[in-house]
């Protein structure tokens, strides 16, 4: 069982480039993690804490690769017992209002399933950073505490 577990939604790699990154960062300190880009339920259940890092595609769409997934934790509610949460998404505010469309509908499912989030849902806009790594991987350093708690 991960202490962290990391989920990954992306079309291009700037995602899983992120999450690749910020898996780095918590195995440097010691905790033990895991990155899944074809995720189950029971990836989800076994990590004891979850990470969404996720783009957004089409018109405020969920990356193909977490489609199902996502549609399956809608359906089958494995409930998150105030589970610690948090989403990091991608997008672009180009596309007006379906920006960053994914991490928000991510952020909400987590909230339905009663998880308990480390922070606000964090945007990262690609008109204004071209290295979101260097946005995502401090905001999870200071998120850490609450995630391996
Ligand atoms: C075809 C296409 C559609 C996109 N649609 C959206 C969108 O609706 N909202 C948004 O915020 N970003 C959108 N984006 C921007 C991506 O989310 C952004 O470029 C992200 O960094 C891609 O990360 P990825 O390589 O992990 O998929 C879109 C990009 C493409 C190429």
């Amino acid at each position: 069982m991960a202490d962290v577990g990391i989920f990954v939604g992306s079309v291009y790699g700037n995602a899983q480039h992120v999450a690749e990154q910020v898996e780095d960062m918590i195995a440097g300190k010691g905790h033990s993690v895991e990155v899944f880009t074809d995720p189950t339920i029971e990836d989800f259940t076994s990590s004891k804490s979850v990470l969404f890092v996720s783009s957004t595609t089409g018109q405020g769409d969920l990356p193909q690769n977490i489609e199902f997934f996502v549609m399956d934790l809608r359906d089958k509610m494995p409930l998150m017992a105030q589970k610690p949460f948090a989403v990091a998404g991608l997008g672009d505010s180009s596309y007006g209002d379906t920006f960053c469309g994914a991490g928000k509908q991510i952020f909400e499912v987590l909230l339905e399933l009663q998880g308990k989030p480390a922070a606000d849902l964090l945007i990262v806009d690609a008109m204004e950073t071209l290295e979101p790594e260097g946005d995502v991987v401090p905001w999870v350093e200071t998120l850490l505490p609450q995630l391996v708690a």
